[in-house]
């Protein structure tokens, strides 16, 4: 399976009406795991770089409730770019899987599901280590 097929891009249903749209993301349904943690990024300006890690146990979807911004994806051979910019698509990020996002719409708000709690030290945040966890030679990135 190749990384982009690995990480799925996600198509949620639209339970809108006349009133509006509405989204419902019910863990082990819409998405592979059970969520235990939620976050969100706004007010990230556009030349920021966030994420900039890989983590050992969780697993994350990624959408743009509002707004948009971009996700580079990478295992350290194989890398593509998601852009996120509609409130019914998401991405599905593995584990141990290399994600930065960037480029972030001033009016950008980035939902992010998690399968764990958040736990520092199962994160990644050198990309030299990561490479060498993934059996790989460091080279620039
Ligand atoms: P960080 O992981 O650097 O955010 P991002 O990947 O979006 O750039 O997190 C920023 C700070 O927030 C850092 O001190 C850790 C803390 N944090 C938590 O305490 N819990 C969480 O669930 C997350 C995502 C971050």
């Amino acid at each position: 399976m190749t990384l982009q097929e690995r990480c799925e891009i996600l198509q949620f249903a639209d339970l809108g009406d006349e009133r509006g749209k509405l989204v419902v993301i019910e863990g082990g349904q819409a998405i592979p795991f059970d969520i235990q943690r939620v976050f969100y990024i706004y007010e990230s300006d556009r030349d920021v770089v966030r994420g900039e890690h890989a983590n050992r146990e969780s697993e994350f979807v990624l959408i743009n409730v509002a707004g948009q911004s971009k996700v580079r994806i990478t295992n350290g051979i194989e890398e593509f770019i998601v852009e996120l910019n509609k409130p019914m698509m998401g991405v599905y990020i593995p584990k141990m899987i290399w994600k930065d996002m960037y480029d972030f719409s001033s009016d950008s708000v980035l939902l992010v599901l998690a399968s764990t709690h958040y736990d520092g030290k199962e994160y990644i945040r050198d990309y030299d280590e990561y490479l060498k966890i993934m059996g790989l030679n460091c080279s620039q990135k």
